[in-house]
């Protein structure tokens, strides 16, 4: 089978993630890369060897040998430039989340549907080993109906700044950033039940606090300390056609004694825990059995991760087989999201 020649598009941190996987993948050839910074993009072309560095990505899409690309640019060009990828006859991966609203995920879908191409959505935490190894369980109904879920992604003194913090190119703060990881994940273990209403908060109290001492946190590249659009903190419940619900809260900073990461799924034969360690739990012989499934990491293993979300593309696209994270989802989870902020704007439950 000839190897897939891969364009990246975006040369900022994630890119690295995906360049590795590629770089691993005896299937996939690092071909070309585009980034508006062209230093970034050339420093990446060096360590990756790859043939053809731009800074427009119309130009990268315009090369006929590229035939997928990967998208790591910032949020608000993801549908652009998706969009610009399909109808130029190239396969996508595009890093979460899909877009930044529900239009921009319809418009999307539908250059999916037009070009037949394959569109992948980067939901990484769907990729790593525990989270497939606890869909197999729930998919032999270990646990029965899943009625409940809840989950936290908590940082202390965490908001990047940068276009992270910047609304425009964000589309939000960590509801965006990081909600998006643990609802899909939990959306995901649930069987994708239909989301019927959401209620939200969002809360703007901290700013970013820059003017901290003593505790250092990530920084965009261009971060600037005058700059913060984006809510400190999040919180939410989600209702499922089928009765169930997920309640989630997330934060960029707030007063919290540590970080925190937790994703829990509760059904009526057994419960687990992802995050932040794989645990099982369940009831046999009028007894509560707490299980603890031995593999090789305990929490997730981004690394690996995404390598196997890599792995998957290149063979969804050489075999012509359906990605297990297609773009309904993406869309599905814009809704979401976007409901969740106007809900949060309006003070009420959302009907979706
Ligand atoms: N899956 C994950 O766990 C994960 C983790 C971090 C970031 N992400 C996602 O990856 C994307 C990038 O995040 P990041 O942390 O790498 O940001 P980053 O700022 O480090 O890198 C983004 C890069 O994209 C470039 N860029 C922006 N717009 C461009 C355009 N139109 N054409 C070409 N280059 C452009 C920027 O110059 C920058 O180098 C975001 O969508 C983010 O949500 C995913």
């Amino acid at each position: 089978m000839n190897k897939l020649k891969i364009g990246v598009i975006g040369a900022g941190s994630i890119s690295d993630m995906h360049l590795q996987a590629y770089a691993k993948n005896h299937n996939a050839e690092l071909y070309a890369i585009c980034d508006v910074n062209r230093e970034r993009a050339a420093a990446a072309a060096e360590k990756y060897r790859m043939q053809h560095v731009y800074t427009n990505y119309a130009d990268l899409l315009a090369n006929p040998d590229v035939e997928a690309v990967s998208i790591c640019t910032w949020n608000n060009s993801h549908a652009e430039i998706s969009i610009a990828a399909l109808r130029a006859g190239k396969h996508v991966l595009v890093e979460k989340p899909l877009c930044r609203t529900v239009e921009e995920a319809n418009a999307i879908e539908v250059a999916v549907r037009e070009t037949g191409k394959t569109l992948q959505v980067g939901f990484v935490r769907r990729y790593d080993a525990n989270a497939q190894l606890v869909k197999h369980f729930i998919n032999q109904g270990e646990l029965g109906d899943v009625y409940y879920a809840k989950a936290s992604c908590i940082r202390r003194l965490g908001n990047p700044g940068g276009w992270f913090a910047d609304p425009e190119r964000s589309g939000g703060g960590p509801l965006i950033d990081l909600g998006v990881h643990i609802i899909d994940l939990c959306w995901y273990m649930m069987g994708r039940p239909k989301p019927v209403s959401v209620s939200g908060n969002t809360y703007h109290k901290l700013g970013n606090r820059s003017n901290v001492n003593n505790l250092s946190f990530y920084k965009a590249a261009d971060y600037d300390p005058a700059t913060n659009g984006v809510e400190d903190l999040a919180n939410a419940l989600i209702r499922f056609e089928n009765g169930a619900s997920l309640l989630i809260d997330v934060s960029f900073t707030v007063h919290a004694k540590q970080d925190e990461i937790a994703v829990k799924l509760y059904g009526d034969k057994g419960g687990v825990e992802i995050e932040p360690e794989l645990a099982m739990v369940t009831e046999k012989y009028d007894t509560i059995l707490n299980m603890a499934p031995q593999t090789d990491s305990k929490s997730i293993d981004i690394t690996q991760a995404f390598c196997n979300e890599i792995n998957h593309f290149i063979s969804c696209v050489q075999k012509g087989t359906a990605p297990i994270s297609p773009v309904e989802d993406g869309v599905s989870m814009m809704k979401m999201l976007c409901g969740i902020y106007e809900s949060a704007a309006k003070g009420r439950e959302v009907l979706l």
